[in-house]
């Protein structure tokens, strides 16, 4: 049986997690391609709140749980959240972990933190978990992998090697403490004894159980437009969150990936600094935000908001393959009476476009031209299926699956595990 690819379609925050939930319970095995604890993904089940960072969606299920090669561990965070699993009665037996994952070490975080303090108003607005850092020390090559973690003589070699250079960085640059290695080597010592019954080749894990005929869902974190080659550069996160890149960062070949589902919000958040052509500006924004709920799960920080993006959108399904779409939280639409979705851009020079701009200039000054919707007004609670949805809340669905030339497959109304529709 071929694997499927869940990716996030804006920036971030779609409602993955509760997606990766739902497909979970029909999945034999659930896998993370990227990324690290800067993710947050909230599921509601049975009345309970759950936040993963680490955690593959599909743990809730009980389902074979793969950490990828591609992502990265912050062991602490990982242990943390094992034990916070653990406590309310969900098994973490299941779960596996790549040795080729890269570990966030505390110098990572004190980087990251340094580094947009530095920046002033010139920031990302990262989640100040070390992610850029890390992933930029596994491409020098410099990098400590969860497998070093298991070897301490290997460890203490590396930590010497890195702490050489790091602590200049710490003391000089940012005017940071020190980081003291006998510190770090028990520290770290002590947490691998924690991850070691998780690790192991999970590219075979995974290769195996394709060849066995089963359901192999890989999860992406983050978001399309948050993507490293092909998102709002340098306002992106460090890894591939396309679907492209789950096949290399779990370690399977491309051609077993047979459907790509792309989540997207029927409004658009934004975490973080950077362009975002369709946010809304006044009472709206704060309205829009207080419904949804769109905090954030990692940071805590205001989520922006903005009305649907079909450009990004139809950016978003050009550089993932879509199969099938999740449009999520249109509930929270049903309070506006008028709704808004951009069906192009205006460039500088006054010309329309479908396509979002190649060029980061044009892309900051694009104007969105919104086609304005009639609202519904009335709460999606009753409906059962899609066809039960009021006129305008179909018409709605029906437009971005036009637009975006993708059938939509399930439409999320409400936080609770069972607040889907399906086409
Ligand atoms: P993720 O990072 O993509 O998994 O998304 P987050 O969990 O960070 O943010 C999505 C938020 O929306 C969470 O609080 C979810 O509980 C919530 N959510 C997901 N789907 C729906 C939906 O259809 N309606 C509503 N009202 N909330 C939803
Ligand atoms: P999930 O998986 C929303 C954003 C950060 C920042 C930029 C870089 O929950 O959808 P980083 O810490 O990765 O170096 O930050 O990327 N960002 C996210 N925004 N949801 C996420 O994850 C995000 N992961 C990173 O806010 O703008
Ligand atoms: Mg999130």
């Amino acid at each position: 049986m071929p694997a499927t690819v869940l990716v996030g379609a804006q920036w971030g925050d779609e409602g993955k997690g509760k997606i990766v939930d739902l497909l979970a319970r029909h999945s034999d095995v659930v896998c993370r391609y990227n990324g690290g604890p800067n993710a947050g993904h909230t599921i509601v089940a049975d009345g309970e709140t759950y936040k993963l960072r680490h955690m593959p969606s599909g743990i809730l299920w009980g389902r074979e749980c793969v950490i990828g090669a591609g992502c990265v561990v912050d062991p602490a965070v990982f242990v943390e959240e094992l034990d916070d699993l653990e406590a309310r009665g969900i098994s973490t037996d299941r779960l596996r972990v790549s040795g080729n994952a890269h570990v966030i070490m505390p110098w990572h975080i004190a980087i990251d933190q340094g580094g947009e303090r530095r920046l002033g108003k010139l920031k990302i607005g990262t989640t100040r978990r070390g992610i850029g850092p890390t992933y930029a020390d596994k491409a020098f090559r410099l990098g400590i992998r969860i497998q070093d973690l298991l070897e301490p003589k290997i460890l203490r070699q590396k930590l010497e090697v890195a702490l050489a250079e790091k602590n200049v960085w710490l003391e000089r640059v940012y005017g940071a403490p020190p980081l003291e290695l006998e510190e770090l080597a028990a520290r770290h010592e002590q947490l691998a004894q924690r991850l070691r019954p998780y690790v192991t080749d999970t590219s075979l894990l995974v290769d195996r159980a394709l060849r066995d005929g089963q359901a192999v869902l890989l999860e992406g974190a983050h978001g399309t437009l948050l993507d490293l080659d092909h998102g709002t550069y340098p306002f992106v996160t460090s890894s591939s969150t396309l679907a492209g890149g789950a096949a290399a960062s779990v370690g399977i070949g491309p051609t077993r990936i047979d459907a790509v589902v792309g989540v997207a919000k029927a409004y658009v958040t934004r975490v973080g600094e950077g362009p975002f052509p369709t946010e809304i500006e006044g009472d709206d924004q704060t309205r829009m935000r207080k419904l949804g709920g769109e905090f954030g799960t990692v940071t805590g920080r205001d989520r922006r908001c903005g009305w649907l993006d079909l450009v990004a959108l139809r950016y978003a399904t050009r550089l993932n393959g879509f199969t099938t779409l999740a449009l999520t939280k249109l509930d929270v639409l049903s309070n506006f009476d008028e709704l808004r979705v951009c069906t192009a851009y205006r460039l500088r020079g006054g010309e329309e476009t479908r396509e979002l701009p190649a060029h980061q200039s044009d892309f900051h000054h694009a104007e969105p031209v919104y086609e304005v919707l009639p609202g519904w007004l009335e709460p999606l609670d009753e409906a059962e299926d899609l066809a039960a949805l009021p006129e305008a809340a179909r018409e709605y669905v029906e437009l971005v699956g036009r637009e975006v030339g993708v059938p939509v497959a399930l439409v999320g109304t409400g936080r609770e595990r069972e607040r889907v529709l399906r086409a």
